[in-house]
């Protein structure tokens, strides 16, 4: 491990996170916390390193499991690993949007299960992706990576952002909408908004109900931006389709939704390439050993 080189490590080895309190215990005088999403990095947390912590590094680019105020009125810097994991997240919505659109999954099953009984024109029918309007919620580098990909397909690009993206417009002739225009008009919703308290259940029962019939609703950012009931009561009574990476209470799913044959469901996955996972872990060592330096870390987040 890069960081072995110049700090004494405690590696809990383990791909199942442990319960908070023996993540608690573990980081008690340590200079340095590496953190998944999953874990809390709140005043109890900060407690319980005590004076020693100088930085928390999350090993994500989101940072919503850290209360970043908390940090500064400690003097701890906390660090994110921006941009790798662009691509490889981008490459997951459209893994969901193609899987969602062409009903990848419940073709696989009926081969597998031996109910295929052979080709007929009405057989798991999908939406057509050429030609379509794709709406990104949030242009960001994940957002534009994604509608990037949309150019092959010839599809029309709508995108909320608070600023306007010259390369999306430019390029794919996107246009900027207010939100509601595009959940209007989109035939595909993807979502890539940071979650922010601001943005919890930005797409609720009302914004649900105003997407076209058959559309499909992609969320490779965070769970609670959709209101997962809501989504649930949507998906049942069929209106729609809807492929997630990310849940509202991860890793626990809002019962019922593993039942529907119109959701396709991964575990969190966007940045799950060999590669990606690779560069994270750099960042990660590089910003923690940047700070015990005492020099600036690369990707700094407070
Ligand atoms: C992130 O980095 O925020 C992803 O959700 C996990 O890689």
């Amino acid at each position: 491990m890069l960081v072995g080189a110049g700090c004494v490590v405690d590696h809990l080895q383990t791909d199942v996170a442990p319960p908070r309190e023996e993540v608690l215990a573990r980081i008690e005088g340590a200079a340095g916390v590496v953190t998944m999403m999953s874990d809390r990095v709140d005043d109890p947390f900060l407690s319980a390193a005590g004076d020693t912590l100088r930085v928390v590094a999350n090993f994500a680019v989101g940072y919503d499991n850290i209360d970043l105020a908390a940090c500064s009125r400690r003097s701890v810097r906390a660090t994110n690993t921006p941009g790798v994991l662009t691509e490889a997240t981008a490459d997951i919505a459209w893994a969901l949007i193609m899987a969602t659109a062409r009903r990848v999954i419940e073709g696989d099953r009926k081969v597998r299960e031996g109910r295929w009984q052979g080709w007929y024109p009405t057989e798991l029918l999908g939406v057509e992706l050429h030609g379509a309007t794709l709406g990104i919620v949030g242009a960001g580098r994940i957002g534009t990576a994604t509608a990037r990909r949309a150019l092959g397909f010839g599809m029309h690009i709508l995108y909320t952002h608070p600023r306007a993206n010259p390369e999306l417009e430019q390029e794919q002739r996107a246009q900027r909408v207010p939100l509601d225009e595009l959940i209007e008009a989109a035939d595909i919703v993807s979502l890539h908004v940071p979650y922010r308290p601001e943005n919890r259940h930005l797409i609720d029962a009302a914004r649900l109900a105003r997407m076209k019939p058959g559309a499909l609703l992609i969320n490779t950012a965070r769970g609670p931006i959709i209101d997962e009931r809501a989504l649930l009561a949507a998906l049942q009574s069929d209106r729609l389709r809807a492929g997630l990476d990310v849940y509202e209470h991860e890793p626990q799913l809002t019962p019922g939704l593993t039942e529907l044959p119109n959701v396709v469901l991964l575990p969190h996955l966007g940045s799950g390439t060999v590669a990606t996972r690779q560069r994270m872990s750099e960042m990660v060592a590089n910003n923690i050993l940047a700070v015990l330096r005492d020099e600036p870390p690369p990707h700094p987040i407070s």
